[in-house]
């Protein structure tokens, strides 16, 4: 790091954690920079008392809002409020610290921060990228493409950000690319001039670090006949949310050595891990009771038996009642229950797929429930979750969380393009088998052949180089 080595009069640096401070200073130490300058606190404090300089470098943390002592937090909102500066109330620290930054540079500065991929997936971030893309001149976005923090379920981004300006009404362009494209010389450059259309284009990482031929894929698949949005057949909604899974969920054990009445219980799918295929049925659920998994809900109608008052006294002696979801209720122990959903998607990990609920269960938060928009003519919906075109759309939807994995919100579920259309059960059936089976990859060729091909007639071509893209999608990964 040459930072300073020719000017360390001029480096100003500042941490607030005692052993990560003296770690700085050691750091600092081949430099020569005076000890003054190396500042043991908290950056927010000293902000009125700094100076204006001509780069700042920022690796800030990323406390979540709701993590932010309530102390630190007025203080950050102070600053930006005496900068005029205004931000999302969800925003995590490290936005404070980039909207706070920005107000320590002389015309024509630069900041350079390592930020979560939320910068792009999330509306607060979003709202950090407007801001910077009105007060630089030029906005450059480097993804790192392997997991940089472990520890946490985030990708990084490089923000080099240069050329601060007045505000003029005009967005900077902004280009983006990732590290190994970086060393190959390749850059993905968006240099358009509509905000709304950049701002587009970033919703998804994804898709900016896809490439062209996905994306002219995508649109493909979008023109090809009987492709919906998953939106505009059914409502993704989040299952139901218990606020203490061990609590609500029981085995048919519990419930006999609770003596439960089953009319205070509900059947149901608590976990991603207990469903294996693409539909799941009385047989499936069934065999989870018997392997004694939690797939009972905890759910009375009301307190008028022992059994269940008896549960209710022990869930508030162990503090469950206190949860943030359980005491927003009026009554803790009811969790809120919508209809049975007839569908419902797995929408983390390399399987995303929708699952017929022949079984008529409840599904909790790890699902999203699929309830239709209006009469859907469409016994497929699960089979076409697995076409290739099903999981390209997912590719480009979906965010990344650490270690690759991948995971889509309900906006991002309601934008799938899902190849929608009756087919013969039999045939469901076949296809069926192949994912029970454990054969993915075969019940995506037949699932291919059986929708796009025979039902929708999709050109060969096109079908082709779905496939293909999804192979040499599952060997980049
Ligand atoms: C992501 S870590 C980066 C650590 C180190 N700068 C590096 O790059 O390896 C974020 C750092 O910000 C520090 N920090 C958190 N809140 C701060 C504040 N209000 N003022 C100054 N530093 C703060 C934390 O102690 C932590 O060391």
């Amino acid at each position: 790091m040459l930072l300073g080595a020719k000017h360390a009069g001029t480096v100003n640096g500042i941490e607030l954690h005692g052993p990560t401070y003296r770690r700085f200073q050691r750091a600092m130490q081949p430099f020569h920079t005076p000890g003054r300058q190396l500042t043991h606190g908290d950056f927010f404090v000293l902000l009125p008392k700094l100076g204006r300089y001509h780069v700042i470098l920022t690796n800030p943390p990323y406390i979540r809002h709701h993590s932010i002592p309530p102390r630190g937090r007025l203080r950050m909102q102070a600053a930006l409020e005496s900068a005029s500066v205004a931000i999302n109330g969800k925003a995590s620290a490290w936005a404070y610290f980039v909207l706070s930054s920005t107000q320590l540079l002389v015309d024509g500065g630069r900041l350079a921060a390592v930020l979560p991929t939320e910068l792009l997936t999330s509306d607060y971030g979003k709202g950090v990228m407007t801001h910077l893309r009105e007060r630089f001149s030029r906005v450059r976005l480097v993804r790192c493409d392997r997991t940089v923090f472990p520890e946490l379920s985030q990708r990084v981004l490089l923000c080099l950000a240069d050329g601060l300006k007045k505000p003029n009404g005009k967005l900077a362009e902004c280009l983006f690319d990732s590290l190994q494209s970086q060393a190959s010389g390749q850059t993905g450059h968006f240099g358009v001039t509509d905000g709304m259309l950049l701002a587009e284009r970033l919703d998804t990482l994804a898709r900016l670090t896809a490439g062209s031929d996905l994306i002219v894929l995508e649109r493909s698949i979008a023109a090809a006949p009987g492709v919906r949005r998953l939106g505009d057949v059914c409502k993704p909604s989040i299952g139901y949310v218990t606020g203490d899974n061990d609590f609500f969920h029981l085995t048919a054990s519990d419930i006999e050595k609770e003596t439960l009445n089953k009319k205070n219980l509900v059947p149901a799918l608590a976990r991603a891990k207990d469903v294996q295929g693409i539909v799941f049925d009385h047989a499936n659920w069934r065999s989870l009771q018997d392997q004694e998994r939690p797939c009972w809900l905890f759910r009375p109608p009301s307190t008028a038996d022992k059994a269940v008052r008896r549960l209710i006294a022990r869930g508030k002696r162990h503090g469950v009642a206190d949860g943030a979801k359980c005491s927003s209720r009026k009554s803790w122990w009811r969790v809120p229950l919508g209809s049975v959903p007839p569908w419902f998607l797995v929408y983390m990990g390399p399987h995303v797929r929708i699952v017929r609920n022949a079984a008529k269960v409840q599904v909790s938060n790890s699902f999203y429930a699929l309830r239709p928009l209006r009469d859907t003519s469409t016994n497929s919906l699960a089979v076409a979750s697995l076409t290739s075109a099903f999981r390209i759309s997912v590719m480009l939807e979906s965010r990344e969380l650490g270690g690759g994995l991948r995971k889509l919100e309900p906006s991002d579920a309601a934008r799938l393009l899902v190849p929608a259309c009756d087919i013969d059960v039999l045939d469901v059936r076949q296809v069926e088998h192949l994912v029970e089976a454990g054969d993915w990859q075969s019940a995506r060729l037949a699932a291919d052949d059986l929708l796009l091909r025979r039902r929708l007639h999709w050109p060969s071509d096109l079908i082709a180089s779905l496939q293909r893209a999804c192979l040499d999608q599952a060997r980049a990964q």
